[in-house]
């Protein structure tokens, strides 16, 4: 039986990969704030030759996501694989209660934390891996004066900011360590039918409406990630729309521009201690 840590678990892709792992005899660990659907996953679990564990936790909180951390390296000595797919929308920019943006500090800094902080768990697997599930490739500049959006923000553009800086998180994390066994997946899913969790206003809601309508189901992913999670990739750092390889040599995925990235982290993380 491997373990797989989801956060995001609870629903969506996640919780599509989740089902499917517990159903072929696999332990996921799902991480989400919703208990009602962590108990609905648990009791379908039940039933499986898998294992299915809950773990309630904000990862917008810098805090809260150390917490979770130090739960998962106690609780679990060996890692296979690290799938990062939570994420919350909002239309109007918020900030968390430690002052952050709330789509830079869960979609990006909970990652980056969660990436660096199951090194331990994952060196301990045959072949680990990390799957980063956000939109690798996208050409959006990235405000590096302002990467929390005071001046302007719009959903939209807040989130494919965030995740140019996911995909140089996978430059960052590939540059440190890629000559140990943890590989680095950036991961495009493409337009799925999901919760769409967030606040959003109602112009928003309708599009998602529409979008969800003619969305591919989240079962529809489970296949080309779980290929990741069962052989992963050779090079320390790639991405993938679904099945298809992009091209990580790319300006995008610049190891120039993630090392700026990791300096401007490290000074925000350290202030948070
Ligand atoms: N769906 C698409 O069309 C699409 C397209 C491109 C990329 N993606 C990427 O795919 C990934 C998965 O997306 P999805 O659409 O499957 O997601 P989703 O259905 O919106 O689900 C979001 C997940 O994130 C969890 N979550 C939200 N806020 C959280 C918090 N503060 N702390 C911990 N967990 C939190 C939710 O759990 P609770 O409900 O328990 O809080 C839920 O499990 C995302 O990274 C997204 O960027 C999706």
């Amino acid at each position: 039986m491997k373990t797989y840590v989801i956060t995001g678990g609870t629903d969506g892709i996640g919780a599509a990969l989740a089902r499917e792992l517990f159903s072929r005899g696999d332990h996921a660990v799902i991480i989400g704030t919703d208990p009602r659907k962590g108990r609905r996953l648990q009791d379908e679990a039940a039933s499986t030759p898998g294992d299915l564990t809950f773990l309630q936790a904000d990862l917008s909180l810098v805090a809260a996501t150390r917490h979770t951390l130090d739960r998962l390296t106690d609780q679990h000595p060996v890692i296979d694989g690290v799938v990062l797919c939570a994420r919350f929308m909002h239309s109007r920019r918020t900030e968390t209660e430690e002052g952050l943006e709330h789509n830079f500090a869960l979609f990006y800094l909970s990652r980056l934390l969660l990436s660096y902080g199951l090194l331990g768990p994952l060196r301990n697997a045959d072949r680990p891996v990390i799957v980063n599930v956000a939109g690798p490739g996208h050409d959006t500049p990235i405000t590096w004066d302002d990467l929390q959006s005071t001046r302007h923000y719009d959903l939209v553009g807040a989130m494919f900011m965030t995740g140019r800086l996911n995909d140089l998180l996978g430059r960052s994390f590939a540059e440190r360590h890629g000559d140990g066994p943890v590989r680095y997946v950036l991961f495009h899913p493409g337009t799925t039918a999901t919760s769409y969790a967030g606040k959003v206003d109602p112009a928003t809601a309708a599009y998602l409406r529409q979008q969800r309508a003619r969305a591919k189901p989240a079962t529809a992913v489970v296949p080309p990630l779980l290929r990741l999670l069962d052989d992963p990739p050779a090079s320390p750092l790639t991405a993938f729309q679904l099945a298809t390889e992009l091209d990580v040599r790319s300006e995008l995925f610049s190891a120039e521009d993630a090392r700026r990235l990791s300096r401007l982290t490290d000074d925000l993380l350290a202030r948070l201690r």
